[in-house]
């Protein structure tokens, strides 16, 4: 299948690690042009030098507990570089932890990296996407906006909050050529299911391999996903191919949510 990706210029947020730099190189391997976002500078040189199809990668450093700072960098690179047929909004997940005992600031700290710093990057991206009338705009996101997740009560709240602004951003830019979808993954083989294990492990006082097989044994595939699972999912939704899905949460889990 020719996905139609080769010189399209996609952000890819959170790109240094996990599902993010996974996607980052299947969108690299199919000839687009990527632009990575992460904190750390050193890991996105790194992660630079490892895209495939070397030409014109580039990335910009910020932080998502930021979004003017963030808005800033990105407008400057628009207006010095280029725009985006693509945007990939991901960052890190929210700490775990029953909601009950949730402070305000971790709801509010959540609510800025997760929604307000996806707003000013569909903000900053949408007007060359008009121009070209094309537009793929892909959220990452949670399994939890379609069945809340135990102990991880900030993120389930937010999760909510980020695919209902999604689903009505995919109503007024649809007619623009603009697609906006979610990509919820289940447990995916990265840094954070790592420290998800650890906390189950700690909690439950099993080993950290007793935790990770409850958690294998809850998925019908009865194994993790690998990254490079969602980030293929991700690539179909930024192809051509994926013209008339709009408005979606696809789940990538293994079949892992127990709902339609
Ligand atoms: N893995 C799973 O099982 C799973 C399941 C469901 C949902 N998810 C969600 O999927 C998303 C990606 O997960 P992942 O497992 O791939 O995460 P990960 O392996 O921890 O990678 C996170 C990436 O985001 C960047 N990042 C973190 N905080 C940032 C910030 N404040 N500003 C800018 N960049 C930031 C990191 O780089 P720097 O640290 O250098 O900034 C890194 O590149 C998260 O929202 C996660 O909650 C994951």
């Amino acid at each position: 299948m020719n996905l139609n990706l080769n010189n399209k210029y996609a952000l890819v947020c959170g790109s240094t690690a996990g599902i993010g730099k996974a996607t980052a190189m299947a969108l690299a391997a199919e000839g687009t042009i990527v632009t990575l976002v992460a904190r750390n500078e050193d890991k996105l040189k790194t992660t630079l030098a490892e895209l495939p199809q070397h030409r014109k990668h580039d990335y910009i450093v910020a932080d998502f507990s930021n979004p003017q700072e963030l808005k800033e960098k990105v407008s400057d690179y628009i207006s010095n570089n280029h725009g985006f047929h693509v945007l990939v909004n991901n960052t890190g997940g929210p700490a775990g932890g029953p909601i009950f005992s949730a402070n305000i600031e971790e709801f509010e700290s959540a609510f800025t990296q997760h929604l307000k710093c996806n707003h000013v990057l569909v903000q900053s991206v949408v007007p060359f996407m008009k121009e070209h009338n094309f537009g793929r705009i892909i959220n990452v996101i949670s399994t939890s906006v379609k069945q809340p997740l135990d102990g991880l009560g900030v993120s389930n709240t937010i999760r909510g909050a980020v695919a209902n602004w999604s689903k009505t951003l995919a109503n007024e830019l649809g007619q623009f050529g603009i697609t906006v979808n979610n990509v919820l993954p289940g447990a995916t083989g990265t840094e954070r299911l790592t420290q998800i294990i650890k906390n189950k492990s700690a909690k439950a006082g099993n080993t950290e391999e007793e935790a990770a097989n409850t958690m294998k044994n809850a998925v019908p595939a009865k194994r993790f996903a690998k990254p490079e699972e969602l980030a293929d999912a991700i690539t179909f939704l930024a192809s051509d191919r994926a013209s008339y899905i709009n408005g979606i949460n696809l789940p990538v889990d293994g079949g892992r949510t127990k709902s339609l």
